[in-house]
């Protein structure tokens, strides 16, 4: 036997390894200042890109006096207790009957956040005789809900019609062994790589299999659709999605999450989501910022516009220069290059230090070995002077990496890491 303490002491983990030459600069950074296109890194101004604050609402004038006057009234405690014993306001019901319509369903019903919703979510929905089936690049908090489930469970490969329906049929099989239903999860955009999931073609296999559809649409929602509504909007296929999940962690620039469906399932949640149930109520101050924020989300279009306005700028501008985005199909914005784990260290360094461009980056194990993903989140705030800097800083460090100036830069974390 041993201490359990001692795999911690040997192993860091795939990103913890990197701690000491990574931290408070590729992780955790520090970003100060006001949340907008340009804010500070260490002292110096750099050109935003890693906040999803898609409408620009985290720092607008109007949603900051409505938090403050909140925050003014409530504190931060109010209502204390769960929403069941004594944490249920009129203002939650308001904002899920909101929320519910804004979204076309017939309700909603609040989570304190995103990740812990999605998980006792799907814990809800299922029991150990269903069988789940989900997308293989989905979200962390979709893989560790589906974690929970006692019954079968199978990814299918990403997007990818032909193996949904091999494992549709698979459940199919084994529901029918078990007497159990199915429950296919997808996200509405995939928030690495920007892609929609293909909730038409899936929702148009409900006349062949029998399953229930759930979508988490964080990066959709507010984003996609004509009037924001999210991917089931944007895609015509809204009524199709049984249970629909969106967080206020991006368009909405707040905290806490919402699932909408038929009044019956919202009901059956409301008793059983234990994240819910056994948790301090949303507070008061993210409720009603909540609602000022989708009465913007409603009425001011505009901001829409002008972040797709912003979207079209970037993504044309990169493809224009020969850039590889992938197959994106939302504001998600990602660039692929080719290098190591240090040499996307030393690009990263040399895109905030000297071009002060800050955008996140992704490595192995997240991408596959030898791909740098940079991760670029355009919003309303941006201006095309952002852009037009950005791009020609990209100019620049594709070069550098391609004459192998990252290479040399890197050599000596290299040899340390071992690669
Ligand atoms: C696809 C997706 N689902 C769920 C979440 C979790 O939401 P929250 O931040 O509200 O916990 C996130 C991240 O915010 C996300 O990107």
């Amino acid at each position: 036997m041993r201490d359990l303490f001692d795999k911690i002491y040997k192993d860091k983990g795939p990103l913890g390894k990197w701690a000491e030459q990574a931290e408070g600069y590729f992780v955790f950074p520090k970003l100060e200042g006001p949340i907008s296109n340009r804010m500070k890194f260490q002292g110096k101004e750099v050109i935003t890109w890693s906040i999803n604050d898609y409408l620009g609402l985290a720092n607008h004038p109007e949603v900051r006096k409505v938090d403050a006057e909140a925050a003014a009234k409530y504190g931060s405690a109010y209502p204390m207790g769960a929403r069941m014993m004594s944490g249920h306001t009129d203002l939650h019901e308001q904002l899920q009957n909101e929320l519910a319509a804004f979204v076309h369903k017939e309700a909603a019903y609040l989570l304190n956040f995103g990740y812990q919703g999605m998980l006792s979510t799907i814990d809800a929905l299922v029991s150990k005789d269903d069988v789940i089936v989900y997308d293989v690049d989905a979200h962390a908090c979709i893989i560790d809900g589906v974690r929970l489930h006692l019954g079968q469970r199978f990814t299918y490969k990403h997007n990818d019609m032909e193996s949904i329906e091999k494992n549709l049929q698979r459940a199919t099989r084994i529901a029918e062994h078990t007497g159990g239903g199915i429950l296919l999860i997808s996200e509405g955009v995939f928030g690495m790589r920007g892609e929609q999931g293909r909730l038409k073609e899936i929702i148009a296999l409900k006349k062949k299999y029998n399953f229930r559809f759930f979508v988490d649409d964080a990066h959709g929602f507010g984003t996609q659709g004509k009037t924001g509504a999210g991917t089931g909007e944007e895609q015509g296929v809204q009524d199709g999605i049984d249970v629909y999940f969106a967080t206020f962690a991006k368009a909405m620039a707040s905290t806490g999450a919402f699932i909408a469906a038929d009044t019956e399932i919202i009901n059956y949640l409301k008793y059983n989501l234990r994240s819910q149930m056994f948790a301090k109520s949303l507070q008061m101050v993210l409720v009603e910022g909540a609602l000022k924020r989708l009465d913007m989300l409603r009425n001011m279009p505009e901001l829409k516009t002008k972040l797709w306005k912003n979207v079209d700028a970037l993504q044309g501008g990169l493809r224009a220069r020969g850039f590889d985005i992938g197959t994106t199909q939302s504001c998600v914005t990602p660039v692929y290059l080719q290098g190591s784990i240090p040499e996307a260290m030393a690009l990263v360094k040399d895109l905030r230090e000297n071009h002060r461009v800050f955008c996140s980056i992704v490595v192995y194990p997240v991408v596959p070995k030898g791909l740098i993903l940079l991760r670029m989140i355009p919003t309303a705030t941006h201006t095309l002077e952002d852009i037009e800097e950005t791009l020609v800083a990209f100019d620049a460090i594709r070069e550098r990496l391609e004459n192998g100036t990252y290479k040399r830069l890197s050599a000596s974390v290299s040899a340390a890491m071992g690669e």
